[in-house]
């Protein structure tokens, strides 16, 4: 068993098969990752499959929370920043389906999740609408709430045979044995959330493609969903229908099921008719991932701008630790604030992150060598540099400016990291700056009468 921590000592467990392209598996309602198996083995030798246990859910840790949809997502979030997961499918099972809507609608701040697979899912909702006449019906989903309130194990067995449309009884019973890994009272939390879902006016918000796919002899779901998103037509949607199969599609047609996570998740945008084949999934991985031409230009006109240059440095333990950066600003006055951007793959960033201070050394015009020894890799890079040790982190003698800070926050900016420091102490020199731009180092010179 492998676990991660998602925060406040919160664990999941989870395991990963193959490599390729990333599949976030989450699975319905007291399912654990095992409902996925059938899926994985079709996948991964094209795939890495990601599936886990959600909280409360089989081997992962059953916190007394409130088991929301918001919980659950952040939950998702969590998962995907520890395992450093980027460009994932996120593919959401009945109840789990609601909470990958909800993840994506809220939670992907970062951009890390490019694609949404819903499988028989709780949306756009569970419960049957006012009006509308698809959906279950309240009273008997209340009369289902009863039944699980009251008798938990019997129905949970019980459910099985209602579950799968082909799935044989033994491995029916099987996996619905591991869903009585679930404590019942934290069961019966997460399932209530069945009759507040309603989605319908947030369709249009979700941004990453979609794929629906919906057993067509669902019991527990109603399939006709599946029809009414489709007449809606919703750009970036694309609905199946997955004959043959009952609310546990990826145990009933596994290979069915993967085929349509295959396609999906291909990057190949067209057909021999030069139709787009996904749709919207190119025009998305387009928006989500930069490809190459773009991203050469891009770092050209970066190579355009002039910044300035420092060292940020943090302590790690008794060892002086320093990184050149160029990416830093100032960001607010009140309170004074700075930000610097940290590549993922920066040795200075844990330490950042650990100890939650940094120092900024803004470099002066004569300190260009010095800035090329702190852009490489290694420990040893204060060897030969006079620093002191100031508010618990290295500062560098000589250094134009100084601004000392604490870690306010961490945002996620793509391949780097942005720290947000709120500043403890600044000093300046009235020293010609360093400066980058072209590729090389430099300095500022003031126009004739440009001075404002
Ligand atoms: C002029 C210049 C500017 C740089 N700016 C940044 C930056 O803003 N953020 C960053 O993470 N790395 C930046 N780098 C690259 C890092 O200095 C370099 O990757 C370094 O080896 C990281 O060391 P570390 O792993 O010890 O943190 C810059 C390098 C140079 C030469």
């Amino acid at each position: 068993m492998t676990k991660v921590s998602v925060g406040e000592g919160v664990r999941l467990n989870y395991r990963v098969a193959g490599s390729g392209r990333t599949l976030l598996f989450h699975p319905g309602f007291a399912n654990t990752l095992d409902v996925w198996n059938w899926v994985v083995a079709e996948l991964s030798a094209t795939h890495r499959c990601v599936t886990f246990d959600p909280r409360g859910h089989g081997a992962s840790d059953a916190p007394d929370s409130d088991y929301t949809l918001d919980e659950m997502a952040a939950d998702v979030i969590a998962l995907i920043e520890r395992l450093d997961l980027t460009d994932v499918t996120l593919v959401g099972h009945s109840l789990g389906g609601a909470v990958g809507l909800r993840t994506v609608l809220e939670h992907n701040t970062a951009g890390r999740i490019t694609g949404l697979a819903l499988v028989a899912p709780a949306v756009p909702c569970f419960v049957r609408p006012d009006d509308l006449e698809i959906g279950t019906p309240i009273d008997a989903f209340d009369g289902v709430l009863a039944g699980l309130s009251g008798s938990w194990v019997e129905s949970i067995l019980g459910a099985a045979g209602a579950f799968y449309h082909r799935t044989d009884a033994a491995t029916a019973g099987w996996l619905a044995g591991k869903s009585l890994e679930m404590p019942a009272h934290l069961g019966l939390r997460y399932f209530r959330q069945l009759a507040t879902i309603d989605f319908r006016a947030r369709l249009a918000d979700v941004t990453v493609p979609v794929l629906v796919a919906w057993g067509a002899q669902d019991q527990m779901a109603d399939p006709r969903w599946a029809g009414w998103l489709r007449e809606r037509n919703l750009p970036r949607w694309s609905v199946e229908l997955i004959e043959d199969a009952g609310h546990g599609a990826m145990v009933d047609q596994p290979a069915r099921l993967a085929e349509l996570l295959r396609g999906f998740t291909a990057t190949a945008p067209e057909d021999s008719s030069g139709q787009p084949r996904q749709q919207g999934r190119r025009e998305v991985i387009a928006g989500a991932r930069l490809d190459e031409e773009l991203r050469a230009a891009f770092i050209e006109a970066m190579a355009g701008v002039c910044t300035p240059v420092s060292v940020v440095t943090a302590m790690d333990g008794d060892r002086p630790h320093g990184t050149t950066v160029s990416a830093f600003t100032s960001l607010s006055v009140s309170p004074p604030m700075v930000l610097v951007s940290l590549d993922r793959k920066s040795d200075l960033l844990p330490l950042v992150r650990d100890g939650g201070r940094f120092g900024l050394n803004v470099l002066g015009s004569d300190h260009a060598q010095l800035a090329g020894n702190f852009a490489r890799k290694g420990k040893e890079k204060f060897a030969d540099v006079s620093w002191r040790r100031e508010h618990d982190l290295p500062r560098i003698a000589g250094a134009a400016g100084w601004v000392a800070c604490t870690v306010t926050g961490l945002v996620d900016g793509g391949d780097h990291v942005i720290a947000l420091g709120t500043v403890v102490a600044a000093e300046t020199t009235a020293t010609q700056p360093l400066t980058y731009h072209g590729r090389a180092f430099g300095t500022h010179r003031a126009l004739d009468g440009s001075r404002i």
